[in-house]
């Protein structure tokens, strides 16, 4: 017993630092906490799961994250730099601490831990934002849409819990008409993979882009639904290499976008044909898009994308990857939230079937990134 008090007291005063290492212990650590979970501990964790994201917002909202991130200060200091009630200061500081956003130490004083300054990151805290102020409520309609949908699988993209949270809108229907929710979301989508090797980096990838040639004039990238442009950005900055890049998205979007030399933003909705001037380019790149549809949603959006392709063109979907079995937490979380808006996160065999569906060959699967199952699917032309 004293072993095993001695060994958890070590890994949490001084954790290791090779994130392989820290994945693993982090994953073993959970099967062991769920083990040794009591019925009142799955109380806690199934009855108040969403408490933790309520306490996330209000201590944004309150600047909490931000004063903790300064410096260690006590319940009274804290309160009168936000201007805040202290006792209920004191009762949101509690509900960080207990679960593990912030740390109380023994001289009555709060502090931050290696993760609260990742909280005060502005991306980060839209990111928290989006999952509270739109997706709590979809998760909230799932189990009465499955219910009135008699357990089919949800595979309508106009009618799901979505449509049933936001009183018949989509969920990019209710993005489009409000300028807030739409910043949360698409900075939330800029981080969503921060912790993660970017595919870029990664060998097998930079290797497979670097045979791709092109010239100066050439479009080399389109990315489809390419959002704020991260990943555009990104695979301008890993490569250096010659060709246009050209980020395409909805044009409720594209004004959010920020212009930036070398990469060309244009309102592309992915239900049409893409304009001869984005026809013929090297690389058709499409990143978590795919999982927000059904499966004849993303047929239409590939068929248009092959339609545009050459002879030399490549399709790479960048999407999470279904294992045949040991789906992470994460993957599966974010499955279900994809359940809510008539998407789904798919297997390789699933993506071989869109691909077939579009008229598209299926060439190969890289998996590109140790911590997360994600990985790029090359299509090529028949
Ligand atoms: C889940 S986000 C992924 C964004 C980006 N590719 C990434 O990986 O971060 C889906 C993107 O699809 C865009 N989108 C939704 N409907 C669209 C449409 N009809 N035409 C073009 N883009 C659309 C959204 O605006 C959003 O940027």
């Amino acid at each position: 017993m004293a072993e095993y008090i001695s060994t958890l007291e070590k890994l949490t005063t001084n954790p290791p630092c090779d994130p392989t290492l820290r994945k693993e212990l982090h994953g073993k650590a959970r099967s062991a906490l769920y083990a040794l979970e009591s019925v009142h501990d799955v109380q806690t964790r199934i009855f108040f799961g969403p408490v933790v994201l309520s306490g996330a917002v209000i201590a944004i909202d309150m600047g909490l994250f931000q004063a903790l991130s300064e410096a260690p200060q006590t319940v009274e200091a804290i309160s009168t730099n936000i201007s805040g009630d202290q006792v209920l200061v004191r009762r949101v500081l509690r509900l960080l601490s207990s679960t593990g956003l912030a740390l109380e130490d023994s001289n009555g004083k709060y502090r931050a831990t290696h993760m609260t300054s990742y909280l005060t990151n502005p991306a980060v805290e839209s990111a928290v934002k989006s999952s509270f102020y739109l997706c709590l409520p979809m998760y909230v309609a799932l189990p009465q849409y499955l219910s009135d949908y008699r357990y089919c699988n949800p595979d309508r993209a106009d009618h799901n819990a979505a449509t049933m949270a936001f009183n018949g809108l989509t969920f990019f229907q209710r993005l489009a008409q409000s300028e807030k929710e739409k910043t949360w979301f698409s900075q939330y989508m800029a981080i969503h993979h921060d912790g993660e090797e970017s595919c870029w980096k990664s060998r097998e990838i930079s290797e497979y882009v670097s045979r791709i040639p092109a010239d100066g004039d050439q479009v080399l990238m389109v990315d489809v639904g390419g959002g704020m442009g991260h990943q555009a950005f990104a695979f301008r900055n890993a490569y250096h290499r010659q060709g246009r890049i050209v980020v395409q998205d909805h044009e409720s979007v594209i004004p959010l976008t920020y212009t930036e030399a070398g990469i060309e933003f244009v309102a592309q909705d992915f239900f049409t044909p893409q304009p001869d001037a984005y026809k013929n380019a090297r690389i058709y790149y499409i990143r978590n898009v795919l999982h927000d549809w059904p499966d004849d949603k993303c047929i239409k959006i590939l068929e248009h994308i092959g339609d545009a392709m050459g002879p030399n063109s490549v399709l790479m979907i960048d999407e999470k990857i279904v294992p045949n079995r040991d789906a992470s937490d994460r993957l599966v979380f974010y499955d279900l939230a994809m359940m809510c808006i008539g998407g789904m996160e798919r297997t390789v065999g699933q993506f071989k079937k869109l691909l077939h569906g579009a008229g598209l060959k299926y060439e190969s699967t890289i998996k590109y990134c140790k911590e997360a199952p994600d990985g790029i699917i090359i299509g090529k032309k028949i």
